[in-house]
């Protein structure tokens, strides 16, 4: 990222009107592999250098001039300015800069090229094995890789642990099964496969299904104990609405009754019973009454008093 800032500021700056500004490539090799890095640039190549902090090598109307040890650099150039270095190292990382000339000695392009030498992942050691009815699967790559991307996945069904940065991966599970362990940077890959199954351990599906089956059975007697309370609420309610309905009809005899030529003495018992059967609010309507005859009564005697 530096460095594509770094060149794009020196991009801005060049004064060159034919200069072209590539965005920086990112090549991953492994280690003791050869890499060709190529100009992009379009049309035969009169004038090429290459650069690594330092000059590299040229080639010039077909003639190639080295400016470092041939040998050290285990380096050449292609007449299309593509450079090809061997026999990698880890220490061939780096920045690599090619400026193109065209016939006249002005600069055409200036291409960057980062270039990163992997050592291959090691062989990853995984281990699975049973404790206390679950499964402790371990994978572990044998040596460290300091300065790049390490990535180690254990998948086993459908379960997916990515750790990156790491040499080893460790945890438990109620799973058994297929376990794989793959171990890969961006230049190699490589990866463990172990079978296991603990016995005595718990089938997870057994374990759902019997969880299921006892949450279903206590909902079961829940909606039964609903529906029955249900209807005894309803029942209570029709009893209400029966009695309600029988004590219209008693206040309709009552109504009727006067306008009967019959004896008073009757038309009295029955007022009496009305009050007893009706709701409680009514009830509690009742003993409020006295009060206020009481309040009455005992400013009254102050008042005979004297
Ligand atoms: C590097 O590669 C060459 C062949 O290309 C092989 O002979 C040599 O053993 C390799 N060295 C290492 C360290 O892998
Ligand atoms: C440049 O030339 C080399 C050798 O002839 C060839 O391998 C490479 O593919 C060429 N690269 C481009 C970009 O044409
Ligand atoms: C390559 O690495 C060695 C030691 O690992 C170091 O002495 C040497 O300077 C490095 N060369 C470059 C070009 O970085
Ligand atoms: C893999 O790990 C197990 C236990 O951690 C160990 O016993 C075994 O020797 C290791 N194998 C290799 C090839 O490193
Ligand atoms: C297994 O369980 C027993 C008792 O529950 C405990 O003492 C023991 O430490 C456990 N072992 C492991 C490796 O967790
Ligand atoms: C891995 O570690 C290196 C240095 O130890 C660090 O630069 C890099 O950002 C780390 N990568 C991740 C993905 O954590």
């Amino acid at each position: 990222m530096n460095f594509r800032r770094i060149f794009l500021v020196k991009c801005l700056l060049l004064l060159f009107p034919s200069a072209k500004c590539a965005v920086t490539k990112w090549i991953y090799v492994p280690v003791n592999d050869s890499v060709h890095l190529s100009v992009s640039a379009a049309g035969s190549i009169h004038q090429a250098t290459w650069m690594r902090d330092k000059k590299l090598l040229q080639i010039k109307d077909m003639i190639t001039k080295y400016y470092v040890n041939k040998d050290q650099c285990r380096c050449k150039i292609f007449l299309n300015g593509t450079l090809q270095i061997e026999q990698l190292v880890k220490n061939d990382s780096g920045k690599y800069t090619v400026l193109v000339y065209g016939q006249d000695g002005k600069l055409k392009t200036e291409e960057d090229t980062m270039l990163i030498v992997q050592e291959p992942v090691p062989q990853p050691n995984l281990s699975v094995g049973c404790v206390n009815g679950s499964v402790l699967v371990t994978c572990e790559g044998k040596q460290k890789t300091k300065d790049h991307m390490f990535i180690i996945e254990v998948m086993q069904d459908k379960i997916k642990k990515i750790q990156r940065n790491t040499t080893k991966v460790e945890f438990y599970t109620h799973y058994s099964g297929m376990f794989r362990c793959v171990v890969k940077n961006q230049v190699s890959e490589k990866t463990a496969e172990k079978k296991i199954k603990c016995s005595g351990q718990l089938d997870l599906y057994l374990i759902l299904i019997i969880a299921g089956g006892a949450v279903f059975f206590v909902f079961m007697i829940l909606l039964i104990y609903c529906i029955r309370k249900k209807r005894a609420e309803r029942l209570e309610e029709d009893d209400e609405r029966m009695m309600q309905i029988r004590q219209v009809d008693t206040e309709m005899m009552v109504q009727e009754l006067p306008q009967l030529p019959s004896n008073p003495s009757l038309k009295q018992p029955r007022m009496q019973q009305r009050p007893l059967p009706q709701p409680q609010t009514q009830q509690q309507a009742v003993p409020p009454q006295p009060r206020p005859r009481t309040q009455q009564r005992t400013p009254n005697r102050p008042r005979e008093g004297p």
